[in-house]
């Protein structure tokens, strides 16, 4: 066991250097993928940072390099690189073609996995392919633990005592070029306790920077009880609609989009009231049910203090009884047992 996962991790990291040397020094990664990384104005210091790659159209280019090293067709299914299929030369293809490939690193910093993205994102040229392709779950890597740009982020959340918690892959080496170095990304799926204790190793407070749209919203409300019963601090920033952070620091400029930061982060537990509340209207029955929401939200909360602090701030927001409120909480506390 501990061999295979050994040989994984070599194995990723001849992937990973083979990716980025496509990239750089190959006729079709540079007219192709270099140039794509340069239009989306990351520079070579964060390129390199990151260990961003590309991966070349061939059906089998970094399988034939790798057996050409010695390495088995086998690891490289292992470590999710490679497809098997009856009656090619290599005996299969690679899982990564005609992307752009962002390595996924560990903690301390091995790549486990990668993720890889289309270029056109025109999917009738592509065939309706996925923009993002990722590998798949194998020995070194198990997505639900894993959050994107941790071991380049670890040490700027620990110095900031606070982490910006994003969707995308690009979000996180935007923000890193705008000098904004404390972020990971989930990419895409809602969040996992085990992601939420991570984050937890570095710093209790988490800043949600979601996607602006609708959907992004959603998921920021729904998986957010989980993150304030591991006892961080939560709080969310919204961004314009169709913006996301990756956009919206290069349309506005990292200064200003230092002071947004500032100036829209709300606690998790007065956004969600101000969202639900804007959706429920004037109709008591909807605010009742609004104030069951918001209440189911604060007992979570480990901390007594903190509950006690909310429920203060909810009544008023609310124009209701905090003690009514507090009874709520109790209720439902009751029923938790
Ligand atoms: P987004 O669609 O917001 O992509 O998905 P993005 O990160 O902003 O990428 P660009 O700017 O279009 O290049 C957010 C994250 O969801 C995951 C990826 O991790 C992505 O970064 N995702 C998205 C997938 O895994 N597969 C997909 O097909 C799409
Ligand atoms: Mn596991
Ligand atoms: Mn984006
Ligand atoms: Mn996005
Ligand atoms: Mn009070």
């Amino acid at each position: 066991r501990q061999n295979e996962r050994e040989s994984l991790f070599i194995v990723l990291n001849f992937a990973k250097n083979f990716f980025e040397d496509q990239l750089l020094t190959t006729e079709e990664g540079q007219s192709i993928g270099l140039s794509y990384f340069r239009e989306r104005g990351f520079n070579d210091t964060t390129r390199k940072k990151f260990e961003l790659g590309y991966s070349p159209e061939a059906w089998d280019a970094l399988a034939q390099a790798a057996l050409a090293k010695g390495y088995s067709a086998e690891i490289l299914e292992k470590a999710g690189l490679f497809i098997p299929r009856e009656g090619s030369a290599t005996g299969g293809y690679d899982r990564f073609r005609s992307r752009v490939i962002f390595p996924i690193h560990s903690v301390a910093g091995k790549v486990i996995a990668f993720g890889a993205r289309i270029m056109k994102t025109d999917s009738a040229a592509k065939g309706h392919q996925p923009k993002y392709l990722n590998s798949p779950e194998t020995a070194v890597y198990h997505k639900s633990e894993v959050l994107y740009g941790i071991f380049q982020a670890k040490n700027a959340i620990r110095q900031a005592d606070v982490c910006y918690l994003v969707e995308g892959y690009t979000d996180v080496v935007s923000l890193h070029q705008a000098g904004i170095e404390n972020v990971v990304a989930s990419s895409g799926t809602s969040l996992t306790v085990e992601q939420i204790r991570l984050i937890g190793r570095f710093t209790p407070n988490v800043t949600i920077l979601y996607d602006g749209d609708a959907a992004g919203l959603k998921a920021a409300l729904r998986g957010l009880d989980l993150v304030l019963e591991e006892g961080l601090n939560v709080s969310i920033v919204t961004f314009p609609p169709g913006e996301d952070p990756d956009s919206y620091v290069r349309l506005i400029g990292t200064e200003a989009f230092k002071d947004y930061l500032r100036k829209s982060a709300r606690d998790f537990i007065t956004f969600k009231t101000t969202t639900l509340l804007a959706d429920a209207g004037e109709d008591p029955f909807r605010k009742a049910a609004v104030i069951g929401e918001v209440v189911g939200s604060i007992v979570r909360i480990p901390d007594a203090i903190q509950r006690q602090i909310f429920f203060h701030k909810i009544a008023e927001m609310m124009r209701v009884d905090e003690q009514m409120l507090i009874s709520e909480g109790n209720k439902l506390l009751r029923k938790q047992k």
